[in-house]
């Protein structure tokens, strides 16, 4: 079971640590680890924020474990060679084209999300997030008009196939859950959404046990904070998906308790091939002071070993102890606690 491990920038060294302690107390036989430079890592050590050694090793693993990319020291870098670069070449170069990110209240926290708790503590929903298409990939550029006017411009399209295929994980995440699809989109404007709503109403016929609804992303947005209890799995563009998944962590309290999967259609003898990652990014002011909660990059390998490798029952094992670890009030300081990133990681031990 091969696992490239790519840590990254700001904090993700030291969050990775601690989700690494916890995969070794786990004593799985067969893991194979390999550990490479990324993002501003990468660009430091090797002139490219996805050097092609790191490029090479995600390719030939069973799965990939990220930590964060961003450095401020990278920020006035031509946008080719900038940290993000990494992250979104990786989902290119691999095809991961289903993010998956779960946002779920966990008991005992409902005081810590900015929505009044008996709001917050309905919580239990999964973004369904495209990340291979849409504006993000679209041709892009600053151009000068006729008049001399600067006009930055990015091209949004979805063509049909990569609606469907999103859809149908969407689709498939709903059965497995309470059967609730809720497609968001702009279709009161946008071409590109009214491709994919006909698309996804398309794919409905196939999952008849499955209530789809249809939102106006301006609504699911508002809808987030009115009742986010509402929502069961929510399927949308990259663009929506990146916004709406970090409201809804902050939903939830904090954005250092979300994990993220994202998959494609490649299956390797273990399971499907993935790349995990918290939803936070490097935090660079807070990185090096041992401070920052692993606790979203744990939950990253829980959601490594539940696609990857199949591993269920470890996956879950994780996340009870994570949970049991929150219940008994070990809290970083994006909690309001003073629980440090060490701290943390031998909390959610003690508890495996
Ligand atoms: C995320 C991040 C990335 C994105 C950035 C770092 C390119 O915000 O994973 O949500 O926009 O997809
Ligand atoms: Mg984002």
């Amino acid at each position: 079971m091969k696992i490239a491990v790519l840590a990254g920038d700001g904090i993700g060294p030291e969050i990775m640590e601690q989700a690494l302690r916890v995969l070794d107390r786990l004593a799985l036989p067969g893991l194979e680890l390999t550990s490479c430079d990324v993002g501003g890592a990468g660009y430091k050590a090797h002139g490219h924020p996805l050097p092609p050694a790191t490029l090479a090793a995600a390719k030939a693993a069973d799965a990939v474990l990220f930590g964060a990319v961003g450095d401020p020291d990278c920020d006035n870098l031509e946008r080719a060679l900038r940290p993000e670069q990494a992250i979104l070449g990786l989902r290119r170069e691999l095809e991961l084209f289903a993010n998956l990110r779960p946002a779920t209240m966990f008991k005992g926290l409902e005081d810590m999300s900015g929505l009044k708790p008996e709001i917050a503590g309905a919580i239990d929903l999964l973004i369904v997030r495209e990340l291979n298409g849409d504006v993000y990939f679209g041709d892009k550029g600053i151009r000068t008009l006729d008049d001399g006017r600067r006009q930055g411009w990015d091209m949004m399209a979805y063509a049909e196939d990569e609606v469907r295929r999103i859809a149908h994980v969407g689709f498939r995440a709903a059965q497995g859950r309470a059967k609730k699809l809720c497609s968001v989109d702009k279709a009161n404007v946008l071409e590109t959404s009214q491709l994919w709503r006909d698309v996804v109403i398309e794919t409905a016929a196939e999952y008849p046990d499955v209530e789809l609804s249809h939102m106006y992303v301006d609504n699911a947005a508002m809808q987030l904070v009115r009742n986010p209890g509402q929502f069961d799995v929510v399927v949308t563009g990259n663009l929506f998906g990146d916004i709406l998944s970090d409201q809804a962590s902050m939903c939830v309290g904090s954005i250092g308790l979300l994990a993220s999967a994202s998959l494609g259609a490649e299956l390797t003898q273990y399971g499907t091939k993935g790349l995990y990652e918290p939803i936070h990014g490097s935090a660079p002011d807070i990185a090096g002071q041992g401070k920052a909660n692993p606790m979203a990059m744990i939950l990253s390998l829980a959601m490594m070993l539940r696609h990857s490798f199949s591993l269920e029952a470890q996956a879950v094992r994780i996340e009870a102890a994570v949970a049991g670890a929150l219940g008994d009030g070990v809290l970083g300081g994006d909690l309001g606690g003073n629980a440090g990133t060490a701290e943390i990681g031998e909390a959610v031990l003690a508890r495996l």
